[in-house]
């Protein structure tokens, strides 16, 4: 690790550089690493992480699997969209739900709130990780890469149109990525 990426990660932020943060929302396919680098951007930005499954899933008092099965995927991105529209904005590093960017109304709130971060990763690089996860009712019971596939085709216009930045997950392990986020988010508290 270099002098300037340790700084990065390890050196606490001035008060002054840490109120001008933005708050970061971030976007991108199931399993892409969006609550675990969330964690780490939280920590630094001393921002609390919201991560929106767990918003859904605390106010419906089911899992997602029971949402999907009990009331079906319209329902649950009723629910998302609720959520969504009452935790953006708030001085919170936001982790969406892969399929957040599905509306349009949902769209239009996420881009009225910069920065919206992608973290792009491929169907082959998700699937590895996420194969025979019973927490993804998206993907339950099939082949995990053609459905990925499916939907990076399906979605990746639309983060492709929300996002302020996108970083290539496979790129960097989490570390690295956060320390790119962090750099990215105090150029903007400095613009
Ligand atoms: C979904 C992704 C999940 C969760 C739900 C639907 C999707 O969130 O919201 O299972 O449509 O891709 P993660 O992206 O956090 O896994």
């Amino acid at each position: 690790m270099t002098a300037t990426a340790f700084a990065t990660l390890f050196m606490p932020m001035k008060k002054k550089t840490l109120r001008r943060l933005p708050h970061p929302v971030l976007i991108g396919l199931m399993g892409c690493g969006k609550s675990s680098i969330g964690r780490r951007l939280a920590k630094k930005t001393r921002m609390p992480l919201v991560d929106l499954d767990d918003v859904i899933v605390e106010e419906a008092g089911m899992s997602i699997p029971e949402i999907f099965a009990a009331h079906g995927e319209e329902h649950f991105r009723d629910l998302e969209s609720v959520a969504l529209a009452n935790q953006i904005g708030k001085r919170v590093v936001l982790a969406s739900g892969g399929g957040v960017v599905l509306r349009k109304p949902n769209r239009k709130l996420l881009k009225s709130h910069p920065p919206v971060i992608w973290l792009k990763a491929s169907p082959e690089f998700i699937a590895a990780r996420i194969a025979g996860d019973p927490n993804r009712p998206l993907i339950a019971g099939q082949d995990a890469l053609v459905r990925l596939t499916a939907l990076a085709e399906e979605r990746y216009p639309l983060y492709e149109e929300c996002a302020d930045l996108v970083i290539d997950r496979e790129s960097m392990d989490k570390d690295g990525i956060t320390e790119k986020i962090i750099k990215y988010l105090k150029k903007k508290a400095k613009a």
